[in-house]
């Protein structure tokens, strides 16, 4: 999924940069230029740098998810099955 609109830059590439070593937001840009137009993309990228910080320290973490995510499965879903349902979200406040 292109992540960055201004230069076409994909989740994959950003993921990579990051598995190579990118930790800030600029990091990023100077490895695949996400990030480097506009700028409206900066906080979808601090989000991965997070994310992968998060699955560094805890590689558990799909599990963990998982588990929490379980009480929003609709009746007979399959385990592990995401519904699009964020723990916390207000029904109606995104439409
Ligand atoms: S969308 Fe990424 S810099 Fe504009």
């Amino acid at each position: 999924m292109v992540v960055c609109l201004c230069k076409g830059v994909a989740d994959g590439a950003i993921r990579r940069a990051i598995r190579a070593g990118a930790r800030t937001v600029p990091d990023i840009g100077r490895a695949c230029g996400a990030g480097t137009g506009c700028g409206s993309c900066q906080n979808l990228l601090a989000c991965a740098l997070r994310h992968e910080d998060l699955r560094r320290a805890r590689p558990d973490v799909p599990a963990v998810l998982a588990a929490a995510y379980a009480p929003l499965q609709p009746a007979g879903a399959a385990p592990g099955a995401m519904s699009g349902v964020m723990p916390g979200a207000m029904p109606g406040a995104m439409q």
